[in-house]
């Protein structure tokens, strides 16, 4: 059982850490008592992410690559607490991949798989990777079952192909673990940008009080995962746990021979329900606006999150309502600042 006793110091590296997601991760764990080195070259990230933490006593700041050689062998001689890594870095926008294939397989494949080689030498207790739904490709058989990604899947970018890639390496390393993440949303997600997810868009044209731009019919579903829960996931994956809480159950023991899961609610909703429920959260009635589907786009999504919950015992806890009701809080406090 990888628990930590807190009285020893417990490091870990989180990639990424001026991100969306690994903002949220660097937060909580410092908070459960973990110290954090983080790692960011703020391609995507944002340094006003870190506000909240950058003075803990408990977090280093690195502004390095991924893709530098040596990277966690570096920080481990600098910080000897460093016991796992949780790898968020990455190319995160599909429509940059497409233009760019060998970057993609550079930056979100091969880097990884150094960072994971280096991370076994330093004997990391976890390695946990950032997964992505987008490794199933346009399959249709749903709910989507990690089996159902193979080598033969037609993905849809070299991004998809990408994670995919690295998350088979990574679940067949002893410690390495690769979450595939469903929809993300949650507070510090950012609107404006390429990779934006739909939830963030239309909340800022809410606040805003535009119309919500929907592409297609709406009826396209999504499996929309709050950040928080999926800060648990990585914590459930790494086998950490709050102190004095009941032990978390060892991933590694599980029988699968591959440590990939699915991380998503196991629910789906359509983008026509998601705009009108938000539409309900702000109160107006802004117009909805029709616009042609978008190239590439494919039909539903669901996750099969059965594996991850026997493995674990995670479970997402927060219901759609409750996080579009935090994110909008957010949102709303960010009126003034200009996001773009
Ligand atoms: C997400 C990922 C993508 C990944 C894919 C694989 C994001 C932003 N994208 O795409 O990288 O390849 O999962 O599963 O996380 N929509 C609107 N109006 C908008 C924006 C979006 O109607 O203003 C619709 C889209 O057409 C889509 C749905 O909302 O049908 C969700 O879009 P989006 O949030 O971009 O995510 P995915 O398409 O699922």
């Amino acid at each position: 059982m990888m628990v930590s006793s807190r009285k020893q110091k417990f490091g870990c590296v989180v990639t990424g850490v001026a991100g969306f997601v690994g903002s949220h991760l660097a937060e909580r764990l410092l908070s459960m008592g973990y110290s954090v080195i983080g790692v960011d070259n703020f391609y995507s990230g944002y340094r006003e992410n870190m506000v909240s933490f950058k003075d803990h006593p408990e977090f280093t700041f690195y502004e390095r690559s991924i893709t530098d050689p040596q990277l966690l062998v570096q920080l481990k001689e600098r910080h000897p607490e460093l016991r796992c890594c949780f790898h968020l870095a990455a190319i995160v926008s599909v429509p940059y991949s497409m233009e760019h294939p060998e970057e993609t397989m550079e930056v979100n494949y091969t880097a990884t798989l150094n960072l994971l080689k280096e991370s076994n030498q330093l004997d990391f207790k976890a390695f946990v990777f950032a997964g992505s739904a987008a490794e199933y490709g346009n399959e249709q058989r749903l709910p989507l079952y990690e089996e159902y990604a193979t080598s033969a899947t037609e993905r849809l970018s070299p991004y998809g192909e990408a994670k995919f890639l690295a998350s088979v390496s990574v679940g067949a390393s002893p410690r390495g673990v690769s979450l595939r993440f469903f929809n993300i949303y949650g507070p510090r997600q950012d609107p404006r940008s390429p990779y934006s997810g739909v939830i963030s868009k239309f909340m800022d044209l809410a606040v805003q009080g535009k119309p919500l731009n929907i592409f297609g019919d709406g009826m396209q579903t999504r499996d929309f995962i709050y950040v928080s829960d999926v800060v648990d996931a990585y914590i459930a994956a790494a086998g950490l746990q709050e102190e004095d809480s009941k032990p978390v159950r060892d991933i590694f023991t599980s029988d699968r021979t591959s440590h990939i899961y699915n991380v998503g609610t196991g629910k789906t909703t359509s983008v026509l329900d998601l705009a009108k429920s938000l539409q309900q959260l702000v109160g107006k009635d802004e117009s909805l606006l029709f616009l042609p589907e978008r190239a590439g786009d494919i039909r539903h999504s669901q996750a099969s999150v059965e594996a991850f919950q026997k493995a674990t015992g995670w479970r997402a806890k927060t219901s759609l309502r409750d996080g579009l009701t935090k994110t909008l809080q957010w949102f709303m406090q960010q009126g003034g600042r200009d996001l773009s």
